[in-house]
């Protein structure tokens, strides 16, 4: 019998992403698999139904996966939904266990396998297959844009007949794959760019894309290439330094995270009332609390004259891109399962190992299984 996928509409707030398109379904259907979907899935992204070729529709999400072997989705799909799905059954969707406890419960209880897109592993042969950083490179240029249409000024330096205008300064903190898609395209945009990070290795990528580094002499690089969070007397350094650069800075873009702790702040409320007058900030910290004192998650806010933008899932608001990005790591995860026409799962795969989140009634990431069972 062909595996049979079935792909979710999304149903949480403000998600528009879809886990299908169109090149995708034709490229499983060449694999020998059946795809369902839920009527309506691609809908947000101005993929309507009649848009997938070899995909058959169905109304009720339940019935959808009830005989699924492989469900695929964006977000962690509902309680109703898991408890519908058989047992033994692949779940492949973002989770974030720490958030989702009850549901991670749920998973564990129904012996779903579940691989958890934030879990595939930063290794260089599960690049395409690495969720985090389709997404975040989207998110990065949008804070860019963001950046610049919520400034009462122009990027570039322009000259005209009544004088020239100077090139606008952009600093962006957090040099990961959000921060440097970020500083590239500001950079495109005709910005000035400067960039700082706690990662030292990060001063050469932001040379490599015409951006000035901010020195503080910091190095606080944790475990599997992420950063740390800082001591007191390290955050007191860094602000003696990057103080000046925050308050020359028309936009700044802050995009640090540490795996599984709240968002580091990074601009006090004092940096922030230094700020140039009309200045923006685009924090894209946002979803764990933010990287500014002042931040407001899913809001735009004015303090004194200073923007502060901080918008909640970047990537769904480019949804048609998300979603074929999204769509094309999930095939490539899926490829490494289906071979032959057949599911088959080779545990001794570092990317299948590490990707699991629960399997045969168990929690199998070690820090999810501390975070949901204690
Ligand atoms: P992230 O979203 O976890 O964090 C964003 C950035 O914030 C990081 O560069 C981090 O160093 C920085 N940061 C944290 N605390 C900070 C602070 N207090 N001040 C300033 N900056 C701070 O990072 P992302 O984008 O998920 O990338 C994490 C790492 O994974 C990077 O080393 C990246 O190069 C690596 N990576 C490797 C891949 C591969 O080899 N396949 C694929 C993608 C990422």
């Amino acid at each position: 019998m062909a595996v049979k996928i079935a792909v979710l509409k999304e149903t949480r707030p403000n998600e528009r992403r879809v886990a299908m398109v169109p090149a995708v379904a034709d490229k499983l259907a060449k694999l020998g698999v059946e795809i369902h979907m839920q009527s309506g899935a691609g809908n947000a992204v101005k993929l309507p139904d009649s848009a997938f070729k070899n995909v058959t529709f169905a109304a009720n999400p339940q019935g959808l996966v009830s005989d699924a072997d492989i469900v695929l989705a964006v977000q962690p799909p509902t309680a109703e939904v898991v408890g519908a799905m058989k047992e033994g059954s692949i779940l492949l969707s973002f989770v974030y266990a720490h958030k989702e406890a009850e549901l991670t419960k749920q998973l564990r209880d129904r012996k779903v396998t579940c691989f958890a897109m934030e879990l595939v592993p930063r290794i260089t042969r599960a690049q395409a297959m690495d969720a985090l950083s389709s997404q975040a490179a989207l998110a990065g240029y949008y804070a860019a844009l963001l950046g610049a249409t919520n400034l009462a000024r122009i990027l570039p330096m322009m000259t005209t007949a009544v004088g020239s205008i100077r090139p606008a300064k952009t600093l962006v903190m957090g040099l990961g794959v959000a921060g440097l898609q970020a500083l590239a395209t500001a950079r495109r945009l005709g910005s000035m760019v400067e960039g700082y990070d706690v990662r030292p290795e990060t001063k050469e990528q932001a040379e490599s894309l015409g951006a000035k580094f901010v020195e503080t002499g910091i190095d606080a690089r944790g475990q599997g290439g992420y950063a740390r969070e800082l001591t007191q007397e390290e955050k007191d350094k860094v602000a003696s330094v990057v103080t000046k650069h925050i308050q020359q800075a028309d936009i700044v873009i802050t995009t640090a995270a540490i795996p599984g702790r709240p968002s580091p702040k990074l601009i006090s409320k004092a940096q922030v009332d230094g700020m140039k007058a009309g200045a923006v900030i685009v924090d894209l910290a946002a979803e764990g609390g933010g990287n500014c004192e002042y931040t407001q998650p899913g809001e735009t806010i004015q303090v004194g004259q200073v923007t502060i933008v901080a918008p909640l899932n970047v990537p769904s608001l480019l949804g048609e891109h998300a979603s074929e990005l999204y769509a094309k790591n999930q095939l490539n995860l899926l490829e490494l399962m289906i071979k032959d026409k057949v599911l088959k799962l080779d545990w001794e795969d570092e990317v299948i190992a590490k990707a699991c989140l629960t399997h045969g009634g168990e929690i199998k990431n070690e820090a999810a299984k501390k975070a949901v069972e204690g």
